[in-house]
Protein backbone atom coordinates (compact mmCIF):
# COMPACT_ATOMS: atom_id res chain seq x y z
CA UNK A 1 0.00 0.00 0.00
CA UNK A 2 1.69 3.42 -0.93
CA UNK A 3 2.21 5.35 2.00
CA UNK A 4 1.88 9.52 0.77
CA UNK A 5 4.14 10.39 3.81
CA UNK A 6 7.14 8.18 2.34
CA UNK A 7 6.39 8.91 -1.13
CA UNK A 8 9.07 10.84 -2.66
CA UNK A 9 6.94 11.49 -5.77
CA UNK A 10 4.37 13.49 -3.64
CA UNK A 11 6.14 15.81 -1.61
CA UNK A 12 3.12 17.98 -1.77
CA UNK A 13 1.37 15.55 0.31
CA UNK A 14 3.94 15.84 3.20
CA UNK A 15 1.41 15.67 5.97
CA UNK A 16 2.87 14.53 9.50
CA UNK A 17 0.25 12.92 12.36
CA UNK A 18 0.36 14.60 14.96
CA UNK A 19 -3.04 14.27 17.07
CA UNK A 20 -3.35 13.02 20.56
CA UNK A 21 -7.01 10.96 20.60
CA UNK A 22 -9.64 12.93 22.67
CA UNK A 23 -12.55 10.32 22.78
CA UNK A 24 -16.16 11.35 23.90
CA UNK A 25 -19.07 9.30 23.67
CA UNK A 26 -22.52 11.94 22.75
CA UNK A 27 -26.15 10.33 23.48
CA UNK A 28 -28.05 10.67 20.60
CA UNK A 29 -29.97 14.09 20.51
CA UNK A 30 -31.62 15.81 17.48
CA UNK A 31 -30.17 19.19 16.61
CA UNK A 32 -27.04 19.83 18.40
CA UNK A 33 -24.36 20.96 16.20
CA UNK A 34 -20.63 20.02 16.26
CA UNK A 35 -19.67 22.31 13.57
CA UNK A 36 -20.68 26.03 11.79
CA UNK A 37 -24.14 25.16 10.09
CA UNK A 38 -25.00 26.49 6.80
CA UNK A 39 -27.88 28.63 6.25
CA UNK A 40 -30.62 26.44 4.48
CA UNK A 41 -29.83 26.53 1.44
CA UNK A 42 -32.28 25.66 -1.92
CA UNK A 43 -32.15 21.41 -3.47
CA UNK A 44 -30.43 22.68 -6.76
CA UNK A 45 -28.00 25.24 -5.25
CA UNK A 46 -26.88 22.45 -3.28
CA UNK A 47 -27.16 20.00 -6.16
CA UNK A 48 -24.71 22.00 -8.41
CA UNK A 49 -22.06 22.51 -5.18
CA UNK A 50 -22.42 18.67 -4.92
CA UNK A 51 -21.48 18.01 -8.21
CA UNK A 52 -18.64 20.52 -8.40
CA UNK A 53 -15.95 18.15 -7.62
CA UNK A 54 -15.66 16.55 -10.96
CA UNK A 55 -13.79 19.91 -12.33
CA UNK A 56 -11.12 20.11 -9.60
CA UNK A 57 -10.45 16.25 -9.43
CA UNK A 58 -6.79 16.46 -10.33
CA UNK A 59 -5.67 19.20 -7.95
CA UNK A 60 -8.07 17.95 -5.59
CA UNK A 61 -5.79 14.92 -4.63
CA UNK A 62 -2.22 16.34 -4.14
CA UNK A 63 -3.99 19.48 -2.56
CA UNK A 64 -6.69 17.94 0.43
CA UNK A 65 -5.28 16.51 3.80
CA UNK A 66 -5.24 12.83 3.95
CA UNK A 67 -6.62 11.65 7.19
CA UNK A 68 -4.53 10.36 10.59
CA UNK A 69 -4.77 7.00 10.66
CA UNK A 70 -5.36 6.45 14.34
CA UNK A 71 -8.98 8.10 13.81
CA UNK A 72 -9.28 6.00 10.65
CA UNK A 73 -8.66 3.13 12.91
CA UNK A 74 -11.08 4.07 15.63
CA UNK A 75 -13.85 4.07 12.45
CA UNK A 76 -13.14 0.48 11.24
CA UNK A 77 -10.58 -1.00 13.07
CA UNK A 78 -7.52 -2.68 12.19
CA UNK A 79 -8.04 -6.51 12.13
CA UNK A 80 -9.61 -9.03 11.09
CA UNK A 81 -10.13 -7.35 7.76
CA UNK A 82 -13.53 -5.74 6.90
CA UNK A 83 -15.44 -5.33 3.93
CA UNK A 84 -15.37 -1.29 3.95
CA UNK A 85 -17.56 1.03 1.91
CA UNK A 86 -16.16 4.25 1.50
CA UNK A 87 -19.40 6.84 0.23
CA UNK A 88 -18.53 9.61 -1.76
CA UNK A 89 -14.46 8.60 -1.92
CA UNK A 90 -13.38 11.12 -4.47
CA UNK A 91 -10.09 10.03 -5.16
CA UNK A 92 -10.06 8.22 -2.51
CA UNK A 93 -7.97 9.70 0.60
CA UNK A 94 -9.97 8.12 3.50
CA UNK A 95 -10.06 5.02 0.99
CA UNK A 96 -6.23 5.15 1.19
CA UNK A 97 -5.99 4.82 4.76
CA UNK A 98 -8.44 2.21 4.80
CA UNK A 99 -6.53 0.15 2.91
CA UNK A 100 -3.69 0.88 4.68
CA UNK A 101 -5.66 -0.82 7.69
CA UNK A 102 -5.79 -3.80 6.14
CA UNK A 103 -9.41 -3.77 4.75
CA UNK A 104 -11.08 -4.65 1.79
CA UNK A 105 -12.56 -1.26 0.18
CA UNK A 106 -15.19 -0.58 -2.43
CA UNK A 107 -15.68 3.05 -3.41
CA UNK A 108 -18.56 5.28 -4.88
CA UNK A 109 -19.04 8.61 -5.59
CA UNK A 110 -21.07 10.50 -7.95
CA UNK A 111 -18.07 12.07 -10.15
CA UNK A 112 -16.64 10.12 -12.68
CA UNK A 113 -13.26 11.99 -12.86
CA UNK A 114 -13.18 12.20 -9.26
CA UNK A 115 -13.01 8.31 -9.29
CA UNK A 116 -10.68 7.99 -12.03
CA UNK A 117 -8.26 9.62 -9.70
CA UNK A 118 -9.23 7.13 -6.52
CA UNK A 119 -8.33 4.03 -9.70
CA UNK A 120 -5.06 5.54 -10.76
CA UNK A 121 -4.08 5.46 -7.32
CA UNK A 122 -5.22 2.63 -5.64
CA UNK A 123 -6.05 0.19 -8.29
CA UNK A 124 -7.15 -2.20 -5.97
CA UNK A 125 -10.20 -0.56 -4.32
CA UNK A 126 -13.39 -1.38 -7.16
CA UNK A 127 -15.66 1.80 -7.73
CA UNK A 128 -18.25 2.58 -8.62
CA UNK A 129 -20.57 5.51 -9.82
CA UNK A 130 -23.12 6.46 -7.97
CA UNK A 131 -24.96 8.50 -4.77
CA UNK A 132 -25.46 7.90 -0.73
CA UNK A 133 -29.07 7.63 -1.50
CA UNK A 134 -29.43 5.36 -4.50
CA UNK A 135 -25.97 3.11 -3.65
CA UNK A 136 -24.82 0.57 -6.06
CA UNK A 137 -24.30 -1.95 -3.60
CA UNK A 138 -26.06 -5.31 -2.78
CA UNK A 139 -27.75 -5.82 0.37
CA UNK A 140 -26.15 -6.82 3.67
CA UNK A 141 -22.71 -7.17 1.83
CA UNK A 142 -21.11 -4.30 4.02
CA UNK A 143 -19.33 -4.32 7.34
CA UNK A 144 -18.16 -0.49 7.99
CA UNK A 145 -19.85 2.51 5.64
CA UNK A 146 -17.49 4.77 5.76
CA UNK A 147 -17.41 8.73 4.23
CA UNK A 148 -14.74 11.33 4.68
CA UNK A 149 -15.41 14.99 4.47
CA UNK A 150 -18.56 14.02 2.48
CA UNK A 151 -21.35 13.27 4.45
CA UNK A 152 -22.78 16.54 4.80
CA UNK A 153 -23.58 16.62 1.28
CA UNK A 154 -25.79 13.44 1.64
CA UNK A 155 -29.78 13.72 1.90
CA UNK A 156 -30.14 12.18 5.43
CA UNK A 157 -32.97 9.84 5.23
CA UNK A 158 -32.56 8.32 1.75
CA UNK A 159 -28.79 7.56 2.48
CA UNK A 160 -29.48 6.36 6.22
CA UNK A 161 -32.15 3.94 4.51
CA UNK A 162 -29.52 3.35 1.84
CA UNK A 163 -26.70 2.44 4.89
CA UNK A 164 -28.75 0.32 6.26
CA UNK A 165 -29.68 -1.74 3.28
CA UNK A 166 -25.89 -2.44 2.62
CA UNK A 167 -24.85 -2.60 6.15
CA UNK A 168 -24.20 -6.57 7.69
CA UNK A 169 -26.63 -6.97 11.09
CA UNK A 170 -23.35 -6.02 13.16
CA UNK A 171 -22.34 -3.26 10.71
CA UNK A 172 -20.82 0.40 12.00
CA UNK A 173 -20.93 3.67 9.97
CA UNK A 174 -18.20 6.08 10.52
CA UNK A 175 -17.95 9.92 9.42
CA UNK A 176 -15.14 11.90 9.65
CA UNK A 177 -13.97 15.99 9.18
CA UNK A 178 -10.82 17.67 9.00
CA UNK A 179 -11.19 21.37 9.50
CA UNK A 180 -8.51 23.86 9.76
CA UNK A 181 -7.46 24.45 13.14
CA UNK A 182 -8.19 28.21 13.81
CA UNK A 183 -6.52 28.00 17.02
CA UNK A 184 -3.64 28.97 14.85
CA UNK A 185 -2.89 33.08 14.36
CA UNK A 186 -2.79 32.73 10.74
CA UNK A 187 -5.13 29.93 9.49
CA UNK A 188 -8.03 32.39 11.93
CA UNK A 189 -6.72 34.83 9.58
CA UNK A 190 -7.17 32.60 6.48
CA UNK A 191 -10.83 31.42 7.96
CA UNK A 192 -11.74 35.31 8.41
CA UNK A 193 -10.65 36.14 4.73
CA UNK A 194 -12.76 33.38 3.58
CA UNK A 195 -15.55 33.45 6.07
CA UNK A 196 -18.06 35.31 3.91
CA UNK A 197 -17.24 32.99 0.76
CA UNK A 198 -17.06 29.30 2.74
CA UNK A 199 -20.24 30.05 5.15
CA UNK A 200 -22.81 27.74 4.47
CA UNK A 201 -20.20 25.51 2.27
CA UNK A 202 -17.77 23.97 4.40
CA UNK A 203 -18.65 21.07 6.69
CA UNK A 204 -21.98 20.34 8.26
CA UNK A 205 -21.47 18.00 10.70
CA UNK A 206 -24.71 18.21 12.00
CA UNK A 207 -25.35 15.51 9.77
CA UNK A 208 -24.26 13.35 12.70
CA UNK A 209 -27.39 13.61 14.67
CA UNK A 210 -29.33 13.18 11.77
CA UNK A 211 -27.82 10.27 10.34
CA UNK A 212 -27.89 9.00 13.77
CA UNK A 213 -31.43 9.76 14.50
CA UNK A 214 -32.38 7.72 10.85
CA UNK A 215 -30.44 5.04 11.91
CA UNK A 216 -31.38 4.82 15.74
CA UNK A 217 -27.56 4.75 16.39
CA UNK A 218 -25.01 5.40 19.55
CA UNK A 219 -22.46 8.18 18.10
CA UNK A 220 -19.10 7.91 19.32
CA UNK A 221 -16.29 10.29 18.44
CA UNK A 222 -12.73 10.83 18.35
CA UNK A 223 -10.59 13.47 17.89
CA UNK A 224 -6.94 14.08 16.27
CA UNK A 225 -4.84 16.01 14.36
CA UNK A 226 -3.08 16.30 11.07
CA UNK A 227 -0.70 18.69 9.56
CA UNK A 228 -0.18 19.67 5.96
CA UNK A 229 3.18 20.71 4.89
CA UNK A 230 2.66 22.89 1.91
CA UNK A 231 3.98 26.00 -0.11
CA UNK A 232 1.68 29.20 0.31
CA UNK A 233 0.95 28.48 -3.23
CA UNK A 234 -0.90 24.97 -2.40
CA UNK A 235 -2.94 26.86 0.14
CA UNK A 236 -4.20 28.98 -2.56
CA UNK A 237 -4.59 26.50 -4.77
CA UNK A 238 -6.41 24.09 -1.78
CA UNK A 239 -8.69 26.61 -1.16
CA UNK A 240 -9.53 27.08 -4.98
CA UNK A 241 -10.80 22.87 -4.78
CA UNK A 242 -13.30 24.17 -2.49
CA UNK A 243 -16.93 24.11 -3.76
CA UNK A 244 -17.93 28.11 -3.29
CA UNK A 245 -14.72 28.56 -5.05
CA UNK A 246 -15.21 25.89 -8.03
CA UNK A 247 -18.71 27.24 -8.83
CA UNK A 248 -17.24 31.23 -8.80
CA UNK A 249 -16.86 32.43 -12.60
CA UNK A 250 -13.37 33.03 -13.22
CA UNK A 251 -12.49 36.48 -12.67
CA UNK A 252 -14.49 35.93 -8.99
CA UNK A 253 -12.47 32.94 -8.43
CA UNK A 254 -9.15 34.94 -9.39
CA UNK A 255 -9.85 37.99 -7.16
CA UNK A 256 -10.48 35.64 -4.45
CA UNK A 257 -7.97 33.06 -4.67
CA UNK A 258 -5.39 36.75 -5.03
CA UNK A 259 -7.11 38.21 -1.79
CA UNK A 260 -5.82 34.91 -0.25
CA UNK A 261 -2.63 35.02 -1.87
CA UNK A 262 -1.65 38.78 -0.28
CA UNK A 263 -2.74 37.36 3.19
CA UNK A 264 -0.77 35.37 2.81
CA UNK A 265 2.46 37.47 1.67
CA UNK A 266 0.85 40.37 4.25
CA UNK A 267 0.72 37.92 7.20
CA UNK A 268 3.67 37.78 9.74
CA UNK A 269 3.89 33.87 10.64
CA UNK A 270 3.52 33.27 7.14
CA UNK A 271 5.54 35.87 4.98
CA UNK A 272 8.64 34.89 3.20
CA UNK A 273 7.98 30.91 3.99
CA UNK A 274 8.61 28.19 1.16
CA UNK A 275 6.80 26.22 3.35
CA UNK A 276 4.00 26.39 5.96
CA UNK A 277 2.63 23.74 8.35
CA UNK A 278 -1.51 24.14 8.04
CA UNK A 279 -2.59 22.62 10.86
CA UNK A 280 -6.37 20.51 11.04
CA UNK A 281 -8.40 18.96 13.77
CA UNK A 282 -10.13 15.94 13.03
CA UNK A 283 -13.25 14.86 13.89
CA UNK A 284 -14.19 11.05 13.64
CA UNK A 285 -17.40 9.47 14.75
CA UNK A 286 -18.51 6.16 15.20
CA UNK A 287 -22.12 5.35 14.82
CA UNK A 288 -23.64 1.84 15.77
CA UNK A 289 -27.18 1.02 14.98
CA UNK A 290 -29.13 -0.10 18.12
C1 LIG B 1 -15.04 17.03 -0.21
S1 LIG B 1 -15.10 15.63 -1.27
C2 LIG B 1 -14.43 14.34 -0.23
C3 LIG B 1 -13.79 13.22 -1.01
C4 LIG B 1 -13.07 12.15 -0.20
N1 LIG B 1 -13.97 11.39 0.63
C5 LIG B 1 -11.97 12.74 0.66
O1 LIG B 1 -11.97 12.50 1.85
O2 LIG B 1 -11.12 13.41 0.12
C6 LIG B 1 -16.82 15.27 -1.26
C7 LIG B 1 -17.18 14.15 -2.22
O3 LIG B 1 -18.56 13.83 -2.00
C8 LIG B 1 -19.12 13.54 -3.25
N2 LIG B 1 -20.59 13.67 -3.13
C9 LIG B 1 -21.35 14.78 -3.26
N3 LIG B 1 -22.65 14.49 -3.08
C10 LIG B 1 -22.71 13.15 -2.81
C11 LIG B 1 -23.79 12.23 -2.54
N4 LIG B 1 -25.04 12.64 -2.47
N5 LIG B 1 -23.48 10.94 -2.34
C12 LIG B 1 -22.20 10.51 -2.37
N6 LIG B 1 -21.15 11.33 -2.61
C13 LIG B 1 -21.40 12.63 -2.83
C14 LIG B 1 -18.45 14.49 -4.21
O4 LIG B 1 -18.51 14.06 -5.56
C15 LIG B 1 -17.03 14.50 -3.68
O5 LIG B 1 -16.19 13.57 -4.31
Amino acid sequence: MEDPQKDPAAPRRSQARGGTLQRGRRPRELGASVGTGPPAQDGAALQARARSFGAVAASYAVLRPIYPADAVEFLVGRDPALDVLDVGAGTGLLSEVVVGLGHRVRAVDPAPEMLAQLAARLPAVATAVGAAESLPVDDGSVDVVVAGQAAHWFDPGPAAREIRRVLRGSGVVGFIWNTRDVRVPWVAALEGAIADESRGHEADQRVVDLMAAELDADVEVVESAIVQRVSPEDVVAGIGTRSYVALMDDAARDEFLSGIRALLAGHPDTCGRAQLELPYRTHAYRLTPR
